[in-house]
């Protein structure tokens, strides 16, 4: 029998939706905290294939969740191009910038990632190896436009406000930037792909300050080429696009790129995602992650109103975006047996 996973990502709408979360391996696990501890920080146990698979697997033994997510970050593949990375506690991200021409042409080329990511394949192969035969592996990358936010601002920024600027003042370093970035996510993709992963998804957490004329060239067409070469590569692969916040923008983002899924977050309403997106094909979403700290009876209002919204097509149940570290794993349960309908 097909994984249910698969079947709604095929289109398939099923009576009760598979279910997985965002960050579902993470500090409000104290199981992840104590691996995290052993790895010494979070970039050591990116690195580590054994730790790395082992609290991928931490929410799928504790909730039974449909699908695994790769443990991973965004931010190895441009630290493999070659600006150093690091994490500072309680902040985030650090990353050298990248922001002239000649940067750019410095990055290393495209098939030497593979120098630095191959952990990451090693622990594609044990989870391929070691999930229950239920569970989905899924795969994934930044999509370029939010990657190269962090690698043009060297850090997080709420408004993505250096990398507006390249865009604006230097189009012909941005783009640069944004080609050499879609081309390594075409790779490194690929070979998760051939490790094991079954689903790969891009994420465009930034994407939504992207408007007009600049969304259509720096979020749907960089995700449209990554997906196309993909597709040629794996004609078979199934592939979920999540351009966070990205309002009306969502409307005909499957059409445009040829996601298979489209993952909603939740500064729209279950109902709308049915009416706008879900009329196109799977979409994935859309539970405030608020209710994973909150709980109680709202969680549960909320929970049973995402699941009744998105009833008469595909739909695979997830947050609007990660779970937060304050989130009670309790809470989480009581999402999991709203949805199943315990
Ligand atoms: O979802 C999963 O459980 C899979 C693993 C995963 C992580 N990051 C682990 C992580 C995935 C898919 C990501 C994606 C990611 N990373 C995104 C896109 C999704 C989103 O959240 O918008 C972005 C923008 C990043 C970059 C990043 N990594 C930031 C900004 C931070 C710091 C903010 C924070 O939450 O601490 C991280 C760190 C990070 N990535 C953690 C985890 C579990 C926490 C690090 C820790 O354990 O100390």
């Amino acid at each position: 029998m097909t994984k249910t996973i698969l079947r709604a990502l095929a289109g398939e709408t099923l009576p009760t939706p598979p279910i997985w979360m965002m960050r579902q391996a993470g500090r409000y696990l104290p199981e992840y905290r104590a691996t995290r501890a052993q790895a010494g920080d979070f970039l050591s146990l990116c690195y580590n294939p054994e730790l790395a698979a082992e609290v991928t697997l931490q929410p799928i033994r504790r909730y039974g969740f449909d699908a695994a997510i790769l443990f991973a970050d965004i931010l190895l593949l441009p630290q493999a191009l070659g600006p150093k990375l690091w994490f500072e506690t309680g902040e985030g991200p650090r990353m050298e910038t990248t922001v002239t021409m000649d940067q750019v042409r410095a990055l290393k080329p495209v098939e030497a990632i593979h120098d630095t990511l191959s952990p990451v394949y090693e622990t594609v192969r044990i989870l391929s190896r070691e999930l229950p035969a239920e569970t989905t592996l899924i795969g994934f990358a930044g999509a370029p436009w939010t990657v190269a936010t962090y690698m043009i601002a060297g850090r997080g920024s709420k408004d993505q406000g250096a990398a507006h600027a390249l865009k604006n003042t230097d189009r012909a370093t941005f783009s640069a930037l944004i080609d050499r970035i879609t081309d390594a996510t075409v790779e490194y993709l690929s070979e998760q792909v051939k490790a094991g992963a079954e689903v790969v998804k891009l994420f465009d957490s930034w994407a939504g300050s992207l408007k007009g004329a600049d969304f259509e060239d720096f979020a749907v067409a960089p995700t449209a080429k990554i997906i196309a070469a993909m597709k040629a590569r794996f004609p078979d692969l199934p592939i979920i696009a999540f351009p966070r916040e990205a309002g009306s923008g969502y409307i005909g983002f499957a059409r445009k790129t040829g996601a298979d899924c489209v993952a909603l977050d939740n500064s729209i309403t279950p109902e709308w995602g049915a009416e706008n997106v879900q009329k196109d094909g799977c979409v994935q979403g859309n539970l405030a992650p608020e209710h994973m700290v909150t709980g109680g009876d709202a969680l549960v209002r909320e929970a049973r109103r995402v699941v009744d919204a998105f009833r008469g097509g595909p739909h695979i149940f997830n947050l609007g975006h990660g779970i937060t570290p304050e989130a009670d794993p309790e809470n989480v349960k009581l999402m999991i047996d709203t949805v199943r309908g315990a």
